[in-house]
């Protein structure tokens, strides 16, 4: 039996028949009879076309911090859009969101806007490329940094036998129709092994261009960075002279409101932010330091787009930081997120199911296996079956994680802890079902 009520497959249906498998990202098709078709959003609620209400905690892969039609981002973005919205000038609203975000993260000297994290790590790759004059990027195996060419290797859709021996792995291209040449310019590493990282600096370190490190393993399970990792994968960098770049996609004003950089103390030479940054408006941005953002205004090095900065994604951006910026909403997500990660542990241990509650309040995952991974080839015994069998029983009873365990939980300002208790009968009640 699938998912979907009667009139959410109905609308399913047509949205087949217009959209290409009846999504507008890939990512989103989860089979014919269990993919959404959502009528709203209202704080931490989603209702499908059959007007039945889900806890969302999937919050559109992360953005939506705030809840759902936020009252102060929706007013900020009416008020933008009543007053157009594309100049091709520098607008007063993209201003004050770009100095927002340098006060919320103090060690960003500048910026410049995008729309997508895509668009915001394929500028800040070629930006450090142009800064440098060498080609190689080096990333960790099972990180997604968008869909563009030059990171479409060893993400968490690569099967763990295509990854090559963890002392000298092998980039596995996830996609047809990516040149052949840029393969040659893709270097991966494992998380959270300092060893692999510098041998490959001290093989490749010349020509190496930029260190693209997502934080915290965002795309799989949320695994944390181990004391130390950060700041060896920052000494690296400083030693052979690549630019050390974080994805923080997803964890920019998500783990913390300065992002990783608050979080753990490693200060990168460039940032990416997107997701949360916006509360789901499309809004991204390349953060640095001088030495490196700089760059642009020496020229040479091209970084455009049209609706970079329009009116709407810098209210949207300035209004959620604005929010943000109290650090009530960080509060409110930490205590939420751990009366979760606290409860679904203790259920999986009532339950005799061996699971590790991996991550952090903000953005955690269950892992179905033994121990802790610390990195993307490590999380090859998870028991996906079970997990997904799971979630379904959980989707039914109203409450709406990814059913795929790699993509985290993510928490918002509009959960209350009611809906934690909630999610925690659903969560037992669906764990016996699955057990059988
Ligand atoms: C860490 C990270 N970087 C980049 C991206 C790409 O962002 P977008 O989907 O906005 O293009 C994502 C998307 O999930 C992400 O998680």
């Amino acid at each position: 039996m699938g998912l979907q009520g009667v009139e959410t497959a109905a609308w399913f249906g047509r949205a087949k028949a217009a959209l290409v498998s009846g999504v507008s990202s890939g990512f989103r098709y989860l089979g014919d009879d269990d993919t959404f078709v959502i009528s709203r959003g209202d704080g931490g609620y989603v209702y499908d076309m059959d007007g039945k209400r889900y806890i969302d905690y999937q919050l559109g892969y992360g953005p939506v911090i705030l809840g759902h039609g936020h009252p102060a981002v929706s007013a900020a973005v009416s008020e933008a859009a009543s007053a157009g919205t594309t100049f091709a000038m520098t607008n007063s609203t993209e201003v004050v969101a770009a100095e927002r975000i340098k006060q919320a993260v103090p060690w960003v000297d500048r910026l410049r806007f995008t729309n997508t994290g895509t668009e915001a790590t394929m500028h800040a790759i070629r930006l450090a490329r142009g800064v440098t004059g060498r080609e190689i990027v080096v990333k960790f195996e099972g990180a997604y940094h968008g869909a563009h060419d030059y990171v479409l290797f060893s993400t968490a859709s690569s099967p763990a036998d295509s990854l090559g021996s963890p002392r000298s792995p092998v980039p596995h291209q996830v996609s047809s129709g990516i040149p052949e040449a840029i393969r040659h310019t893709v270097r991966v590493v494992p998380f959270n092994d300092l060893g692999a990282a510098q041998r490959l600096f001290e093989s490749d370190g010349r020509h190496i261009a930029a260190f693209l490190v997502e934080p915290v393993l965002g795309n799989v399970f949320g695994i944390m960075p181990e004391p130390g990792f950060l700041e060896g994968i920052r000494r690296l960098c400083d030693q052979f002279g690549a630019v050390l770049i974080f994805d923080e996609v997803k964890t920019g004003f998500r783990i913390a409101l300065g992002g990783a950089t608050e979080a753990f103390g490693v200060v990168p030479d460039l940032a990416t932010f997107a997701k949360s940054m916006g509360n789901g408006f499309p809004v991204a941005a390349v953060a640095g330091r001088e030495e490196v953002i700089g760059a642009w205004e020496v020229g040479g090095i091209t970084q455009a787009g049209t609706y970079s900065g329009n009116g709407i994604a810098a209210a949207a951006a300035a209004a959620t930081i604005g929010e943000l910026m109290s650090g009530k909403v960080y509060r409110h997500i930490a205590e939420v997120g751990g009366v979760l990660m606290e409860g679904i542990a203790r259920v999986c241990s009532d339950r005799g199911v061996v699971a590790s509650i991996i991550g952090q309040p903000a953005i955690f995952s269950v892992y179905f296996g033994e121990g802790n991974p610390r990195d993307f080839r490590g999380t090859a015994d998870h028991n996906h079956e079970l997990y997904t069998e799971l979630i379904h029983g959980m989707v039914r009873r109203g409450v709406m994680p990814c059913d795929d365990a790699l993509e985290p939980w993510f928490l918002c300002g509009a959960h209350t802890l009611d809906d934690a208790a909630e999610t925690l009968e659903a969560f037992e009640a669906s764990l016996v079902e699955a057990l059988g």
